[in-house]
């Protein structure tokens, strides 16, 4: 079995907006024109044989552009449509039976959310010996008929009715032969495969279809499938920011790291509380935002933020954050001290950052580390902080 794939793409998409917007299956959905997304399914499925495109020929142009670059794009054989969907299909399927084809999947370009599963499912049926496969699902809306004058006359029973889709697929020589039928039959007036198939006596499998596999129609089919991809497309916005800060040591009772004092011989020297890791991870905070320093927020040379807990700072950073529609994911501090021992006050730290910030306790992380006695750090003229913070901020069109 080899499995060949027709491609119609020569209509004109009138229903879906005005003709100076071009013909729908080259409008672009998520960046790229509609039939990029289609050929592109097909292209990488592996067990896809010859894939023939059916364009109009006014489209050469465009359809060139469509594909430039595409991988595997060079397999692809062009011919020209008809003025309806049965004309081009019967083209694209006599240009196909010049191949080493079998079989034959016949596909809307207009259907660019066709997946490998479907594909699968539908080569099962064909390498099962089904002549002819409709993928279809079950129709779930309660059906009514109504008379021109817009009155229900009835409700018709859904039981045993489905919805059709593509790709209908065949047994090549048996589609073609019934598009030659119908075609010296001069019917013209079927609108998929599987009727023509139906028509001429072939029986037609049904095989589950896909809810996603919708054909863009009207103007809106197309601005919801741009709008899905977009989406799926975006780039989350995650922004770090590193902050740095360093304070003198003083001879006293005890230091302030992570708003945990620890008793010790020497003090920070600062106007606040001189907490080092806070005032760096308040940094790193304002910097994913671009709002700034903490001496912009807190001048030193302002009197109320003399002995502050620099808790504060944090959570108005934290804040600021939040108002401009950042969310916290992360909180990491790095202290360079000789002494006193961090260790003991870990998990303290930790859980104060995460108090402070409003996040979780793994979301945060307190580190230390001693200067190996050297520079004014390995002197104990000093306790510096390293701090990195990462923030998510929406998406990224
Ligand atoms: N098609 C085709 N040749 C035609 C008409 C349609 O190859 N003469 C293709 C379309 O390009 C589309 C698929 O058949 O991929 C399904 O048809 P439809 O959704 O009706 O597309 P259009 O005919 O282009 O749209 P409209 O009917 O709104 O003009
Ligand atoms: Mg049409």
């Amino acid at each position: 079995m080899k499995i060949g794939i027709v491609i119609v793409a020569a209509g004109r998409g009138e229903r879906a907006g005005a003709p100076h917007e071009g013909p729908k299956q080259y409008r672009r959905i998520g960046g790229e024109p509609v039939i990029r997304h289609t050929l592109r399914a097909f292209l990488t499925w592996e067990k896809a044989g010859p894939v023939v495109v059916v364009i109009h020929p006014d489209d050469e142009s465009l359809f060139a552009s469509a594909v430039h670059g595409l991988a595997k794009a060079d397999r692809i054989i062009i011919t020209h449509g008809g003025a309806t969907r049965q004309q081009s299909v019967f083209e694209g399927l006599r240009t196909l039976s010049t191949t080493d084809a079998t079989h034959v999947m016949i596909h809307d370009a207009a259907r660019p959310f066709i997946d490998h599963p479907l594909l699968e499912r539908i080569e099962a049926l064909l390498g099962a010996g089904h002549v002819a496969v409709l993928p279809a699902l079950a129709v779930t809306d309660t059906l009514k008929r109504a008379g021109e004058n817009g009155i229900v006359q009835e409700t018709v029973p859904r039981a045993g009715l489905y919805a059709a889709q593509t790709p209908q697929s065949f047994a090549l020589t048996a589609i073609r032969s019934a598009h030659e039928k119908a075609a010296a039959a001069r019917r013209s007036d079927f609108t998929d495969d599987a009727a023509i198939a139906e028509w001429a006596g072939l029986a037609v499998t049904l095989a589950e279809g896909a809810a996603d596999n919708i054909k863009l129609t009207i103007r809106r089919d197309i601005a919801m499938a741009d709008e899905k991809l977009s989406r799926q497309n975006a780039l989350p916005d995650v922004r770090t920011g590193n902050g740095y800060d360093v304070h003198q040591l003083v001879s006293g009772d005890g230091v302030t790291l992570c708003g945990v004092f620890i008793p010790h011989d020497q003090s920070l020297s600062g106007h606040s509380d001189a907490d080092v890791a806070l005032h760096a991870l308040t940094d790193a905070l304002l910097a994913t935002c671009g709002a700034g320093d903490i001496g912009d927020h807190f001048p030193p040379s302002d009197p109320q933020w003399k002995g502050a807990a620099s808790r504060i700072f944090l959570a108005h950073a934290a804040e600021i954050v939040r108002q401009r529609g950042g969310v916290i994911t992360n909180a990491d501090i790095s202290l360079i001290a000789e002494a006193p021992k961090i260790a003991p006050h870990r998990e303290t730290m930790c859980q104060n950052l995460s108090e402070i910030l409003g996040i979780s306790r793994d979301r945060c992380s307190v580190k230390a580390t001693t200067n190996e006695k050297i520079g004014f750090i390995g002197r104990r003229e000093g306790i510096a902080a390293i701090a990195t913070a990462t923030v998510v901020y929406g998406v990224l069109a």
